[in-house]
């Protein structure tokens, strides 16, 4: 059978055509952490399996601890079986691990970068051609300004006839300042253009399908306006609480984690003006344009438009779980938040008066990441007072996780003699519509880092532009010694989140 023939009987095949990509050696800085565990070892796993690495491909492990390849092999081979989104053939995991070797140190040794310098040029010697190389930060954040400062010094950052990439992972600083300082380091070594930053959340599909959803139909645009919408809200709940990533979590908080980067990136694909094409550039412009037309809040806006909260001992999945200050390695003290709110404004001529709510938590009521666009009311009501009751504004939700899909909220009449209307939903399902398994994000992200393509990456002036934004609320919240709002395990979140919504508007029911 053809390959158009395929096709045409499945569809799928067409978005799992693979781009080539270049022989590269990939470098993992913090091999044996747990990103690198969960994510990136699996998502390098299943790019094996589906013939998506280059032919060429090498992986090399750097972390602190001493340990022969054989060992790290091993544990590559483990952490694969264990978060691997398919069950590893034993031939292809064989084959990748093959190509996988280990230089222990630690990360401000100059002895390192000399080990690691000599072992790429052993993969180049081998094959008498230089492999692109790609260098990927999965370290504490504190590393990053050293790592890449090394690679600056031991000239690890050009490779003469082939190219050096570096993929910074989150969180990129923890101010606007440190961003700045952060970016001053990594572009006093490399060029913009050798930089990826990640921000997972532009590798799920259904991140990349809000694009399309807005792009691909002549439908919506007409109506996406301050004109016709009422409102937008974002969510990111989360059922989960910090797990064992409490040194990491009582440091950053809710905004950090989850708004600064994430959230402003689903906003930023809700507001942006339709690119003129879909090249990095293009669509980060846009994007960078909708982030400096956020005003950041003044510190007296900040209660009216931020909430932060706590949460405490409550239920979760049948369970009880315990409260934020109860979780192992959290001071009995702290105010880290675990719940945010914003109410955001866009001001531009598309979006001048429509709030953008923005609200994420640990240890919510569920699971659920959705973008829910409310329209404004219908002008006027011709049925009677009863018929009427049940007409609620046009809503499109965006599900990102868990059901991914697009939902319509319609009014519709009920079947009978009397004219009574009640809101019905039109449902577009991924999973049914494509009869797949998404990739992960890192798949995809990890593959367009060796490709070269910065579309779904984090340029310097976005970053900063993002930091902008959430800066002066932090402070705020610093300078602010109220007590911190609480919410039950499991629950809505805190009742202090109404606060922040315009007259008449509420949230959406997690
Ligand atoms: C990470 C945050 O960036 O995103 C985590 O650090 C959060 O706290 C995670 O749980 C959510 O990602 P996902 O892909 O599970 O929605």
């Amino acid at each position: 059978m053809s390959a158009v023939a395929v096709e045409e009987e499945n569809p799928l095949v067409a978005g799992l055509e693979r781009l080539p990509v270049s022989p590269t050696t990939l470098v993992i800085f913090g091999a044996t952490g747990d990103l690198a565990r969960r994510k990136l070892l699996p998502a390098l796993y299943n790019l094996a399996h589906e013939g998506a690495l280059p032919e060429r491909f090498h992986l090399v492990g750097v972390a602190r601890r001493e340990k022969a390849h054989e060992d790290y092999r091993s544990e590559c081979e483990e952490a694969i079986k264990r978060f691997s989104r398919r069950t590893p053939d034993p031939d292809v995991l064989t084959r990748l691990l093959e190509h996988v070797r280990y230089v222990p140190g630690t990360f401000d040794d100059k002895l390192v970068y000399a080990h690691l310098q000599k072992t790429l040029d052993a993969f180049d010697e081998h094959v008498e051609a230089p492999l692109h190389r790609l260098f990927y930060l999965s370290t504490a954040p504190a590393f990053f300004p050293v790592i890449v400062s090394a690679l600056g010094e031991h000239g690890l950052c050009r490779h003469e006839g082939a190219e050096v990439r570096v993929v910074v992972e989150k969180p990129f600083g923890t101010s606007l300042n440190e961003a700045r300082a952060l970016n001053r380091c990594v572009l006093d070594v490399f060029d913009e253009s050798q930089v990826f930053r990640i921000d997972h959340y532009l590798g799920k599909e259904t991140v990349q399908n809000l694009m399309a959803f807005r792009f691909a139909n002549g439908m919506f645009e007409p109506l996406w306006n301050r004109n016709y919408i009422d409102q937008v809200q974002i969510t990111a709940a989360e059922d989960i609480g910090i797990g064992t990533r409490a040194g990491y979590y009582d440091h950053a908080g809710a905004l950090r984690d989850l708004i600064q980067n994430h959230m402003l990136q689903l906003l930023c694909h809700v507001a942006m003006e339709p690119p003129v094409s879909f090249t990095a550039d293009e669509v980060r412009n846009e994007k960078v344009k909708v982030l400096q037309a956020i005003d950041p809040l003044t510190p007296e806006q900040v209660p009216e438009m931020a909430v932060r909260a706590q949460y405490g001992p409550g239920h979760s999945g049948g369970e009880d779980v315990p409260g934020y200050l109860q979780e192992e390695g959290i001071p009995r003290d702290s105010k880290t938040e675990t719940y945010a709110a914003l109410r955001l404004e866009v001001d531009n001529w598309r979006w001048a008066g429509v709030p953008f709510y923005l609200r994420t938590g640990k240890r919510l009521a569920r699971q659920v990441t959705e973008i829910a666009v409310t329209l404004k009311p219908v002008p006027h009501l011709a049925f009677s007072e009863e018929g009427s009751l049940g007409v609620l504004p046009n809503q499109l939700i965006m599900t990102l996780q868990p059901n991914e899909g697009v939902s319509l909220r319609l009014g519709a009449k009920i079947p009978g003699t009397r004219m009574m209307i009640r809101p019905v939903h039109m449902e577009f399902l991924y999973g049914t519509s494509f009869l797949s398994q998404s990739p992960e994000a890192y798949e995809r992200l990890i593959t367009d880092a060796m490709r070269g393509d910065a579309t779904l990456f984090t340029r310097d002036d976005e970053v900063e532009a993002q930091w902008r934004i959430c800066d002066p609320v932090l402070s705020a919240w610093a300078d602010d010694s109220t007590a911190l709002p609480q919410y039950e395990a499991g629950s809505q979140g805190p009742v202090e989140a109404s606060e922040i919504m315009r007259d008449g508007q509420s949230w959406r029911a997690i």
